[in-house]
């Protein structure tokens, strides 16, 4: 085991100030070990790497209690600078490490794609940084396995078919609907996705109720960021205004949309999602 140092113990600023109540999900995937993430991933997430910031501080420097997806419990103090997690905490972070997860799939998986470059197949962007040059390097295997052992049904047939294409006219037609559309109590999307780095549900022009069809593929380029197509509980479009009983991401600053995941709503979007032909709900 590597050594871990005191300092790890302060999370970064970014994320302070958040105060966020725990919650263990119960929608924890099946076929994953506990044991092996205790004993081999879930040090990964407390090693040091020499140095501080993206690339270089330990993954737990931002991710413990931080308002990203991949919240891990506060670690503890052992006496002599060493830092570590009970089991308690352990089977908490387990849970929502799982969800980042899709059982068999490494390459799909967020866990294993945020933080691998990009030309190896890593995601776009991670505020964290590129840890992994490839998928060869010793910690992502170690994650893969992890993953990679958890398949139901191991098809790699199945794990190498291209994910089924995001269809715009849907999207244009019906899913930009959900972004206007009015529930009691709820703020609708538009309100604070209507610009910036998250605009997916840009502000209408000055008398105009509905996109037009410029403006709805540049929505469609910015929400295709947050979908993860076939796989509606790994994209945060349908889980980020979830709540997290149902499944969700456990922060939100917008609030939740959807309460449960029998929600029509939620349905017709996760069918989009998943690529199969789906009924618009009139509005
Ligand atoms: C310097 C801070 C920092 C470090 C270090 C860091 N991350 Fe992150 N990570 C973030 C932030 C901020 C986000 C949320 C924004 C984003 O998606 O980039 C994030 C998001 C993630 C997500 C969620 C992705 C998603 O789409 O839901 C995963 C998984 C993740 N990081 C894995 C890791 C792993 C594994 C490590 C260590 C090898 C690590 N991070 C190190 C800051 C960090
Ligand atoms: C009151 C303002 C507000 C409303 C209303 C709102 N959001 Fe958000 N949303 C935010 C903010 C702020 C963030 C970034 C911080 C966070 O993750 O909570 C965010 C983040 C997100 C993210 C994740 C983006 C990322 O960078 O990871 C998604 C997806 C999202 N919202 C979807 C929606 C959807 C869909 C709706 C409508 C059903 C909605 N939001 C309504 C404020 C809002």
């Amino acid at each position: 085991m590597r050594p871990r140092r005191r300092w790890l113990v302060a999370p970064i600023g970014f994320a302070a100030g958040m105060v966020l109540v725990s919650q263990v999900s119960p929608t924890r995937q099946e076929g994953l070990s506990f044991a092996q993430y205790r004993a081999r991933v879930e040090p990964i997430f407390i090693a040091p790497r020499g140095g501080h910031g993206p690339g270089m501080s330990p993954c737990a420097t931002c991710h413990v209690s931080s308002g990203t997806p991949l919240r891990l419990q506060p670690l503890q103090e052992d006496g002599s600078g060493g830092v570590f997690w009970s089991e308690e905490q352990s089977r908490r972070n387990f849970d929502v490490v799982s969800r980042l997860v899709v059982p068999g799939q490494p390459e799909r998986s967020r866990l294993l794609r945020k933080a691998l470059a990009v030309q190896a197949g890593g995601a776009p962007f991670h505020v964290g940084g590129k840890f992994f040059e490839s998928q060869a390097d010793p910690e992502w295997q170690i994650m893969a396995n992890w993953v990679r052992a958890a398949g139901t049904s191991p098809d790699p047939a199945a794990a190498e078919t291209s994910p089924p294409p995001l269809d715009f006219e849907f999207f244009r037609t019906c899913v930009q609907q959900v972004f206007l559309n009015k529930r009691q109590g709820r703020m609708e999307c538009v309100h604070c996705h209507g610009g910036g780095s998250r605009g997916f549900a840009r502000t209408l022009p000055e008398g105009r109720a509905f996109w037009n069809l410029e403006e709805s593929r540049r929505n469609f380029e910015v929400l295709r960021r947050y979908v993860d197509p076939g796989y509606p509980l790994s994209s945060r479009f349908l889980t980020h205004p979830l709540a997290p009983e149902a499944g969700g991401d456990h922060f939100h600053s917008g609030g939740r949309r959807w309460f449960s995941r029998d929600d029509p709503e939620w349905q017709m979007l996760a069918a989009w999602v998943r690529g199969e032909a789906s009924t618009c709900l009139s509005y």
